[in-house]
This record gives structure tokens, C-alpha cells and sequence, in this order.
């Protein structure tokens, strides 16, 4: 089954999901996933059906708006990286390095919880 990712991130257990799932019940209530990261296991677990509710933790705050971002606005999050990779034309890594430099600069967390998978990528 192939699963969708929404970004990289270091020590995903994306490729280990599969194994790791063999481990839970098939049906549950509420997956707890606890050190979230990029949710790979709830997403794999989504995938399948076996749970009806989600519980995310972790304790990097962009990452964890990123996420909810990504259930609860996704229209808005799809026109923000499309903006954002419209604007990359000429010099992709000076662009890179500008919003990096940007994203370390700026105290606003809603434009950093949008930035933050660019720059996973
Ligand atoms: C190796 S990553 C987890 C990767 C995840 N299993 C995946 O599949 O993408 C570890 C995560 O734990 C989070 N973390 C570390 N210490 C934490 C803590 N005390 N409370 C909550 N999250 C924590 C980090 O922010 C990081 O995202």
C-alpha cells in the first residue's frame, strides 16, 4: 500500500509503518502517536481505516501547526506553497537560502508553520 507523505522528516518511520502496524489492533477508537513528527504512522494507520480519531504530539510547535494546518486547512496551505514555489524562477538555491534566513528571522509562527515543510524539502 502505498501511503501518502507529506514531507520528509529525519527518523520518519514511514518505510517501518508497515511493520510497526502489525503490532496494533486492527480496529481502535483513538491512535495516540506521541513524538509525532511527520505523523507517519498515523497517516499509515489512517490509510488503512483503523482508527476513527487521532491524538499528535510533539513538541516542535511549527511542525504541530504544520499538521493541522494540513487536516484542517488544506486550500489554504496548497495556495501558500504554490505562491512560494511560483516565486522560485530564477536562482533555486538563493531563494532557498532567503526563506531559510527568513523563516530563522521572523517571530510570526503562522508564516514559520507554512515555511516549515519547505524547508524539509
Ligand atoms: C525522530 S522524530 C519522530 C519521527 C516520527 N516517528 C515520524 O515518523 O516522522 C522525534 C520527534 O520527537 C519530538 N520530540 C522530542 N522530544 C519531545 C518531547 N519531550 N515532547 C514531545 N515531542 C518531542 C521531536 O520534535 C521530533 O519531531
Amino acid at each position: 500500500m502505498t501511503v501518502p507523505q507529506p514531507f520528509q522528516y529525519q527518523g520518519s518511520k514511514r518505510a517501518l509503518a508497515p511493520l510497526i502496524l502489525q503490532y496494533l489492533p486492527v480496529s481502535t477508537t483513538r491512535l495516540v502517536e506521541p513524538f509525532c513528527g511527520s505523523a507517519a504512522l498515523s497517516i499509515a494507520t489512517a490509510a488503512r481505516g483503523w482508527a476513527k480519531e487521532f491524538w499528535l504530539n510533539d513538541f516542535n510547535a511549527p511542525l504541530a501547526k504544520l499538521l493541522s494546518l494540513i487536516v484542517n486547512s488544506p486550500k489554504e496551505l496548497g495556495k501558500f506553497y504554490r505562491e512560494l514555489w511560483r516565486a522560485d524562477h530564477a536562482d533555486a538555491l538563493e531563494h532557498y537560502y532567503q526563506v531559510r534566513e527568513s523563516f530563522n528571522r521572523t517571530q510570526d509562527a503562522h508564516r514559520n508553520d507554512l515555511r516549515m515543510i519547505f524547508e524539509a524539502l
